[in-house]
């Protein structure tokens, strides 16, 4: 069989239903419950093969809508996935990188994450390494707590760090409508700024609600509304204190719930059908709280093949 010169794989953006968020664990991480859903924005990741080796460096090239503050060196996580498949494996074969980007930077809703699981699936094609989806699933887990999920896609629960992954049953499709900041927000920095809000507290172990799973099971979306929750957000809300009132218009326009999307400062708001996601996305474009708006839905496919693949039949 010939091997493909180049494939391009996309990979979703996601938000978080529910995240509870436990103590600090002795590594620096926090031990979660959280509920993912894989949404209908995405970025694509192509890997082409160069001629050269793998040891002439990687060369990262960008377009899409979210390329502002995108490094194109090891820094950025996709990088770090081709590299690391390269060492694993042992290939030489030098690749390059093109990122098609509409997932925010550093905006709670795993773009990076959703890079590197890309990255990763189009460079093991490419390279034809033969490792399983258990071994790909484990070095995404290596590389970040919400890599695992930009593989899988649909609605998972997370715990863990947020890598151990069961695949959760949702019914309907969901209307999402993402309100995105200019300026994104460390993870670790809320994170650090959650300890430092809950200090002195007995936390409870982190554990997703039944009722969330059930609204999601029977496709109800108003009672899913009324059960997002995210632990981490008094602290995004705390280091930016406008998401406030982003939120607020949320509740102005009769969205059926709202809540800061991960670490943020991306805000989520669930509408009761399209129409009424335009709405929203109105009342935010003249409210002027958010820098973006961009409608949505969920769930979407985990990283898929979308070109240069060879027929599997
Ligand atoms: O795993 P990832 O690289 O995405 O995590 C980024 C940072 O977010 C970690 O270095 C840590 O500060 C924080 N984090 C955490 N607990 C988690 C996941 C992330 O404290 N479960």
């Amino acid at each position: 069989m010939t091997r493909p010169g180049s494939v391009t794989v996309r990979a979703p953006a996601k938000i978080n239903l529910e995240l509870r968020v436990g103590a600090p664990r002795p590594d620096g991480f926090h031990e979660l419950a959280t509920v993912f859903q894989a949404l209908s924005l995405a970025d694509d990741v192509s890997v082409s093969l160069t001629g050269g080796s793998i040891d002439d460096g990687v060369e990262v090239t960008l377009d899409g809508t979210q390329v502002d503050g995108v490094p194109t060196d090891e820094r950025n996580l996709a990088v770090r996935a081709v590299l690391l498949l390269a060492e694993r494996t042992g290939v030489s074969d030098g690749v390059r990188l093109h990122l098609r980007k509409h997932i925010p930077v550093a905006g709670g809703m795993a773009g990076g994450s959703a890079d590197a699981a890309a990255a990763l699936l189009a460079a093991d094609l490419v390279w034809q390494t033969g490792l399983t989806r258990e071994q790909l699933r484990a070095l995404a887990a290596e590389l970040g707590s919400d890599v695992p999920f930009a593989l899988l896609g649909g609605t998972a629960i997370g715990t863990g760090r947020g890598e151990q992954l069961t695949a959760a049953m949702c019914r309907g499709t969901y209307h999402w409508v993402i309100a995105l900041s200019d300026r994104g927000l460390s993870t670790p920095a809320v994170f650090a700024e959650a300890d430092r809000l809950r200090a002195g507290r007995v936390l409870p172990e982190p554990r997703v609600s039944e009722r969330l799973m059930a609204a999601l099971r029977s496709g109800n979306a108003a009672a899913l509304g009324a059960h997002l929750v995210n632990d981490l957000q008094p602290a995004a809300c705390s280091l930016r204190p406008g998401l406030l009132q982003t939120l607020e218009v949320g509740d102005e326009c009769g969205a059926l719930g709202a809540l800061v999307s991960g670490s943020g400062p991306t805000v989520a708001f669930l509408a009761a059908d399209s129409e009424q996601a335009l709405d929203i996305a109105t009342a935010l474009g003249t409210s002027a709280v958010a820098d973006q708006v961009v409608r949505v839905t969920g769930p979407a496919h985990g990283a898929r093949v979308v070109e240069g693949a060879w027929p599997t039949s």
